[in-house]
């Protein structure tokens, strides 16, 4: 994150806070949330997208402060279950900048929605349209703008869990097969539901552009055939998925840039044939909440396989960051409790789950001295890390930390054996 140093002692900082002082108070391992830094991505986005939609696609980092800053930075908010709906409403969210997502949304999801007066529903298959207009005569006074999850046909330039926009995956309506434009066509014949517009997330972790132009194209084409029959589609959503840097050798475009990229593609496309340009959203998560996090563990044993690497096993593992073996996901690592001057040396970093998938950094460099004890930080774990854990071998959940001007408060407690043992009523 933007506000981490080091000091003289080799202890790392964030938010003005030495993770010494975290460790001691709330103990490891530990999710440390940078405020000021997700803040500052927030308004970033923001101004550089200032004539978009900018929904926070919240399941990437979910809590009561991350929907609050997103909220008071003017940011609107994606969620897709009725879990992440009660984040909204706990934080008193303006429910007409909350959008709903979701593949496959319950009734009771959708009543929700409505119940709270969502301001979108972003609606991916034929079934949802029904229960959506099943249940609008019990909601007279919601009336949600509904966009169509449109399956452009587009392979995004990342990992293949999470490209969301081929013919081969579950999301959306499919344009090449005349899916969207029979949805579209559906819904207007039927006139129960406001169609405000298309919507399509290509995939996330994308560090290229092209995916994103080729997909605004296809919308707009498909937006300026229906406008040929007068159905006017005054909204495009074209989702999230701008990668972040994990190591240096990930390049990301620039907010502004990205901005630029995407309003030039649409305005392009429509003028060529000859279409309004519609108001554009955007849905990132990753990239205002992936570098604000980072993850502090203690070392406990470090194996030195000769020849090979060293294995230095920390108080957490798969269970606070599945990223590195679902997504084969690089991270780096860091000393971040003392100063050391013995030669970098290549290590695994990895936990204390029954599994040798349980790697938290595949390869990285550590001092050669790295010993139990040892404060280490992986950073850039801000996104999908705490939505993606899970309890594997009883390990309760970290706690999230939230450092701001040299001050630590925990905002979300650490999980307890009892918490776990709580919900086993048999
Ligand atoms: N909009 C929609 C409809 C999405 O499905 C997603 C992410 C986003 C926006 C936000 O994408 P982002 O800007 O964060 O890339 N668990 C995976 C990521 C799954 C993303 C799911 N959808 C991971 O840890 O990499």
């Amino acid at each position: 994150s933007t506000t981490a140093t080091q000091d003289q002692d080799g202890v790392l900082n964030i938010g003005g806070v030495p993770v010494t002082e975290i460790a001691e108070r709330y103990g490891t391992p530990a999710y440390v949330f940078d405020e000021a830094d997700f803040r500052m991505r927030c308004t970033t986005y923001r101004e550089a997208f200032h004539d978009f939609d900018i929904y926070y696609a919240s399941k990437a980092f979910l809590t009561r402060t991350s929907a609050r800053i997103a909220k008071e930075t003017g940011l609107s908010l994606d969620v897709c279950t009725e879990g992440e709906l009660a984040y909204a409403k706990a934080v008193d969210f303006p429910p007409e900048r909350v959008l709903m997502h979701g593949n496959n949304k319950s009734e009771a999801e959708l009543a929700a929605a409505l119940e709270y007066g969502v301001g979108r529903i972003v609606v991916d298959s034929r079934e949802e349209l029904d229960r959506l207009e099943a249940l609008l005569p019990s909601f007279p006074n919601s009336r949600p703008g509904v966009l169509l999850r449109v399956t452009v046909g587009v392979r995004a330039d990342t990992h293949a869990h999470i490209a969301t926009a081929h013919e081969d995956q579950k999301f959306g309506f499919s344009l090449v097969s005349g899916e969207a434009e029979e949805a579209v066509r559906r819904v207007v014949d039927n006139g129960l539901l406001e169609l405000r517009g298309l919507h399509s997330h290509i995939g996330s972790q994308i560090l290229t552009t092209q995916g994103f132009e080729a997909a605004a194209k296809r919308l707009v084409g498909l937006r300026a055939k229906l406008a040929e029959d007068g159905i006017d589609l005054p909204e495009l959503d074209l989702g999230g998925g701008f990668g972040i840097a994990y190591t240096s050798e990930d390049q990301p475009t620039p907010a502004a840039e990205m901005a630029d990229i995407l309003r030039t593609a649409v305005a392009k496309e429509c003028a060529q044939l000859g279409v309004s340009v519609p108001r554009l959203a955007i849905e990132p998560g990753r990239a205002i909440a992936g570098p604000s996090g980072a993850t502090l563990y203690r070392v406990g044993t470090v194996k030195h396989r000769e020849g090979i690497r060293t294995f230095v096993a920390v108080d957490g593992g798969m269970s606070d960051n599945v990223r590195t073996a679902l997504y084969a996901a690089t991270y780096t690592v860091q000393l971040a409790g003392r100063v050391s001057d013995a030669a970098p040396t290549l290590v695994r970093v990895v936990g204390k789950h029954c599994d040798a998938g349980d790697v938290v950094v595949r390869d990285d460099h550590l001092p050669a001295d790295v010993r139990a004890g040892d404060l280490i930080a992986v950073p850039g774990t801000g996104a999908y890390c705490r939505s993606l854990a899970h309890n594997y071998n009883q390990i309760p959940r970290p706690p999230v930390i939230a450092v701001l001007e040299g001050r630590a408060r925990e905002i979300v407690r650490r999980e307890t054996v009892a918490d776990l043992m709580g919900l086993d009523v048999g």
